[in-house]
């Protein structure tokens, strides 16, 4: 807390508030409103939150201005070229880097819990053969807090420690498993003597009559994506994790309410919106032109999937990191080249349109992950449980610092009421 404040004046009574400023280590800083309410009589009314910093937080960092993502301090850029997403995932739950020992550590640990009880596949095939993956998963991160109930203390830190290596290894296992059940295919055992994404193309894809193995341009573009998804700061989905957190629910409900978050297309749906438009423009007598105008058209609810963000209003960096890959992974599996092509056309319309420019609308890392997981042959109702998977370790990361917060209360937002004022019910 800085020795600063900001004086707020209410002009038709004098009243003033005086008010702490909270400051970061780099970004805005921000007005600590709590005794607002005290001091003056008023609450601050912030929709959608976007001008209020719900919590104080070490792990990520973004300028949405210039295009920068940093984990605990790491560029985006570097981590994805540099890096592999077990390492991601220890900085963003430990703060720093791992040295190679605590590398291989980490790795045997999360290794030695990649596989789930055989209850859990059984529950798992409860569901109907055409479940949609996103409720079959937050489903059953909901139900793995029935298997592991030795373990959901939220207040011992090593069961938030197991807790959070439980679910980076299981994730992969899980969404394979909602794929399986989907393709009618037996669930396939983890493999740990793979890296955590061979393992899950491994998980994906080989069956027990043949064996399967990646392509290095397939492993490198799955990898990347983990990385890239790793986490976003106080995103919806991080937000919902906090909140329901922030009552105590354990872990796995939490993270579980993540997921259903993660579920709308404002959000993790959008790569799987992105191909359902290139597939639309493709396929029906849409055009780029015709699509854009639908758009721009304020009577009309359709949005350019895969444009424009909350945050992000210079580019996307992470956008920019799998465009790269996207190109490569295309060029080695020969992938679907019209739509890519399509894909780069709409990308270069929509950035020289006005209405756009203006917007500060430019493509989110989900306008290409979607062409890279169809070029990986994932089918198009996996893609929000890849992004599950990639930002369990996100969700964690904030559910812990969370709980180590000295500030940290229960998630309990204001509201103006406009309904009617007190009245009678007839005949009291
Ligand atoms: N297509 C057309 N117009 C748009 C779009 C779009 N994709 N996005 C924003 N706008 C317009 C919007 O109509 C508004 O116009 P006006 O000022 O004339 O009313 C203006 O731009 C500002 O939009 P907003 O709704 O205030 O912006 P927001 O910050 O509330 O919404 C968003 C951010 C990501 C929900 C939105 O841009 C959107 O719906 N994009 C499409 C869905 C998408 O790609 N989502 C993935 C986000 S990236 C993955 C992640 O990090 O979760």
């Amino acid at each position: 807390m800085s020795s600063k404040t900001v004086t707020v004046t209410d002009p038709a009574s004098g009243n003033t508030a005086e008010l702490p400023v909270v400051e970061g280590t780099v970004g805005n800083n921000a007005i600590d409103v709590r005794t607002l309410a005290k001091q003056s009589g008023y609450f601050t009314y912030d929709p959608g939150f976007a001008a209020t910093a719900s919590c104080s937080s070490a792990i990520t960092y973004i300028d949405g201005e210039q295009g920068i993502l940093l984990h605990r301090g790491y560029p985006i850029e570097q981590l994805a070229s540099k890096s592999s997403y077990l390492e991601v995932c220890y900085l963003l739950l430990n703060g720093e880097l791992p040295n190679s020992t605590e590398s291989d550590d980490f790795e045997n640990i999360i290794k030695n819990h990649t596989m789930v009880h055989e209850n859990i596949g059984r529950f798992m095939q409860g569901f109907r053969y055409d479940a949609h993956p996103m409720a079959m998963l937050s489903a059953t991160v909901a139900a793995l807090a029935s298997f592991y109930h030795d373990s959901i203390d939220i207040n011992d830190p090593e069961h938030r420690q197991i807790t959070a290596h439980r679910l980076i290894a299981k994730m992969p296992t899980l969404a394979s498993y909602c794929y399986k059940h989907y393709r009618g295919q037996p669930f396939v055992y983890p493999r740990n003597n793979l890296s955590y994404t061979e393992n899950f193309l491994h998980l994906m894809f080989a069956v027990p009559a043949e064996e399967y193995s990646p392509s290095p341009a397939a492993i490198r573009a799955m990898e990347t994506l983990l990385i890239l998804h790793a986490d976003h700061e106080q995103n919806a989905s991080t937000s919902t994790v906090r909140l329901a957190g922030s009552s105590g629910a354990n872990p796995f409900a939490s993270i579980a309410a993540g997921i259903a978050c993660l579920w709308g297309p404002a959000h993790g749906g959008a790569n799987e919106a992105v191909m359902n438009m290139l597939d639309d423009i493709m396929e029906t007598g849409e055009t780029i032109e015709s699509t854009i105008a639908r758009a721009k058209d304020k009577n009309d609810p359709f949005r350019l999937m895969g444009f424009g963000h909350r945050v992000y209003k210079n580019y996307d960096p992470r956008a920019t990191c799998i465009q790269g890959v996207c190109h490569d992974l295309l060029d080695e599996l020969g992938g679907d080249q019209p739509l890519f092509q399509l894909a780069r056309e709409l990308e270069e319309a929509v950035l020289a349109d006005d209405y756009f420019k203006e917007r500060k609308l430019f493509p989110n890392v989900d306008f290409y992950s979607g062409i890279i997981l169809r070029a990986l042959n994932i089918p198009m109702n996996m893609f929000t449980a890849m992004f599950a998977m990639a930002r369990t370790v996100g969700w964690i990361a904030h559910w812990q610092e969370m709980h180590t917060d000295p500030h940290f209360r229960i998630g309990r937002p204001q509201q103006i009421y406009t309904g009617p004022t007190r009245r009678d019910y007839p005949g009291a």
